[in-house]
């Protein structure tokens, strides 16, 4: 995912910004950055292919200095990763933009272009965008806001652009279409990025762009802004809450590391909504309580990690609360023709709430008749809340590493809640029960800490993975999609091949891949599918399959030979989903370490969003 940022400043170079700035958007994963500043007389551009540290260290060399500028980091989508397609791309030495997103209409674009003159220099998709407005810039005579206008109304697909004009050195227009974009506003210096992770150590004061929005930036702050339908608007400016230290490693050598660790305190802090205002709807907004009562079932969509909390809850929500639960990945629902229920409620759940095949699946959802939403999201005012009817944020703080950890973990503890919630409203659960319920959810960061505290011994069974090609992992009933997860990290930060199955489907396929080569995971909490789960496991053992067997310290199991056994130090029923994912992080983030992968930027992946802890809004 491509990171942008800009910024004028009345009274400082804003070099030093646009590098710092771009090295704290690196966790989107990137693999060719650029900076372009106008020096008082050009607008000079560097770019380099590989780390931000080498096109910060080609700035300096050439000396680059000026009042206004942007910068990109790039993640090849159109054309390969070489410097001519690194960004800003340039338009008749006049224009310079940035992009993040993509411009699914750029052929034609290209196409109508060159038929009027323009050569391209790159294989982009985003060379359209500085020659679009280049035109139109030169049509109007030099208005930059009315030439992004014009120029903006000919692209489909998805967008957040920077765009500054050389002979217009005071100013930058900026337009956003389905990607993030936000405005911090300083004394005299205003920025623009991605995220809010790259202006946070300038400023706190920040404004988000909603989808349609175009605006005109000077050193003082928004002199103009235009909302979808053209007429002017105002974006409130919020004092963000995040810190800095989240977006610093600490004692920690990866942020995924960090992550993992500050799981006890995300998880108690999430589910403190629960435990001071009770199971109850109005914690998922004001109207949660009418909308709950006129649903029938639930459809949920996400990608990824959030698809698979979705695929646990599923369990929660239909055994607890007895509602209907249907799971679909984002990206294959948007595309399909689909039988809508205007009763049944469409949750989305994503840690960036920008993802937008899962905001393209909530916008299909609703154009066919779906009312109610709600959004589970780790960003604050993301595209997602704020196009969703309900919203329950998860409270895990700045997300950097690319593979999601506490995301889930807090993801989870939401659509526990909820469960409880829809469970208590339809009568399911009592009030004993209830606060039962309460009482594990209390209890869930003392257990994670407790996992966590056997990180050494599973360091030294990732010692064992790091030298395999292939790894399978089984669970069972709500254990199965913690298999998934597990599997998904493994083959995300260590590239090692990882599958995942409900372990009764061994014998209907998979177990033909098991010999002694083949490392078997096995997700064994001590529950009522045990003793299932132990015929599973003879059956991996007698083909010579190496079983790893994360269990409960209460359940009757046995090491021997090629079975090897970690317990948790206890079995927290309910919730054990939770506490079991934390091992296969571990194992996956200690396997990456012994294999020397890039762990928190794994190759090829991004990340959208971070999280923006809390906003305070400002009068
Ligand atoms: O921000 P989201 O939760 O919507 O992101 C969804 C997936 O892209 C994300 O979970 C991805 O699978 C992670 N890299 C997994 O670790």
């Amino acid at each position: 995912m491509c990171g942008i940022v800009g910024a004028i400043r009345a009274n400082h170079n804003v070099v030093d910004f646009l590098t710092d700035g771009l090295k704290r958007l690196e966790y989107r994963g990137y693999d060719s950055s650029g900076i372009a500043v106008f020096n008082g007389e050009k607008i000079k551009r560097v770019r380099r292919v590989g780390r931000v540290q080498l096109m910060e260290d080609a700035a300096k060399e050439k000396g680059l200095f000026g009042h206004i500028g942007i910068g990109h980091t790039r993640w090849a989508t159109h054309g390969g990763v070489t410097e001519p397609n690194a960004h800003p791309h340039i338009s008749g030495g006049l224009i310079a933009v940035v992009h993040n997103g993509i411009i699914e209409n750029f052929e034609e674009e290209r196409t109508r272009l060159q038929g009027l003159g323009y050569e391209f220099e790159s294989q982009t998709d985003t060379e359209v965008i500085a020659h679009s407005v280049k035109h139109e810039y030169s049509l109007n005579g030099g208005n930059l806001f009315e030439a992004v206008k014009s120029a903006t109304q000919n692209f489909h697909g998805a967008y957040a652009i920077a765009v500054i004009a050389q002979d217009n050195p005071e100013e930058m227009v900026v337009a956003r279409m389905g990607c993030p974009l936000l405005i911090a506003l300083g004394d005299q210096e205003t920025f623009i990025a991605s995220d809010v992770s790259a202006v946070i150590a300038f400023t706190r004061n920040i404004a988000y762009l909603e989808d349609g929005d175009i605006a005109v930036l000077r050193a003082s702050g928004i002199e103009k802004l235009i909302d979808k339908t053209g007429n002017p608007a105002q974006r409130k400016v919020k004092v963000s809450e995040l810190s800095l230290a989240s977006l610093e490693l600490g004692p920690y050598s990866h942020f995924m590391q960090k992550e993992i660790h500050e799981q006890p305190r995300a998880i108690a802090d999430t589910a403190e909504v629960f435990l001071d205002g009770g199971f109850e709807p109005e914690n998922f907004g004001e109207n949660a309580r009418e909308v709950f009562n006129d649903i029938d079932s639930i459809k949920i969509l996400a990608c990824g990690t959030s698809y698979y909390s979705a695929l646990t809850s599923k369990y929660w929500l239909e055994s607890i609360a007895k509602v209907p639960t249907d799971v679909e990945i984002a990206s294959e629902y948007r595309y399909r023709d689909v039988i809508a229920n205007p009763k049944q409620l469409i949750i989305t759940i994503s840690q960036s709430g920008e993802t937008l095949d899962t905001m393209e699946a909530l916008k299909y959802a609703q154009s066919l008749g779906h009312k109610h939403s709600l959004s589970i999201c780790n960003v604050m005012e993301s595209a997602l809340p704020r196009e969703s009817e309900l919203v329950l944020y998860t409270r895990a703080g700045a997300e950097i590493g690319v593979a999601s950890t506490k995301a889930f973990t807090t993801q989870l503890v939401v659509l526990f809640g909820l469960a409880v919630t829809l469970g208590k409203m339809r009568g399911h659960i009592s009030e004993e029960q209830s606060h039962a319920y309460t009482e594990e959810l209390r209890q869930l960061p003392g257990s994670i800490q407790h996992v966590l505290n056997l990180e050494p011994q599973i360091a030294a069974w990732a010692q064992k993975f790091a030298k395999k090609d292939s790894a399978l992992f089984l669970g069972r009933g709500i254990h199965y999609p913690i298999a998934l997860e597990g599997a998904l990290k493994l083959k995300e930060i260590t590239y090692i091949h990882a599958e995942a199955y409900p372990a009764g489907e061994l014998k209907h396929g998979p177990l033909a891949l098991v010999d002694e080569n083949m490392p078997v995971v096995v997700i064994a909490p001590n529950d009522n599918l045990l003793d299932k789960v132990k015929a599973n496991m003879q059956e991996v053992g007698a083909r010579g399959g190496e079983l790893f067997v994360f269990t409960d310290l209460d359940s009757n199991f046995n090491e021997g030979e090629g079975v090897h056994v970690i317990r948790t130090p206890r079995h927290v029923g309910i919730l054990s989903p939770i506490v079991h994912t934390i091992p296969v992080q571990l194992l996956s983030y200690h396997a990456a370490l012994a294999r020397g992968t890039d762990v928190d930027k794994p190759r090829n992946l991004a990340k959208s969003e971070i999280g923006r802890a809390s906003c305070r809004e400002r009068v």
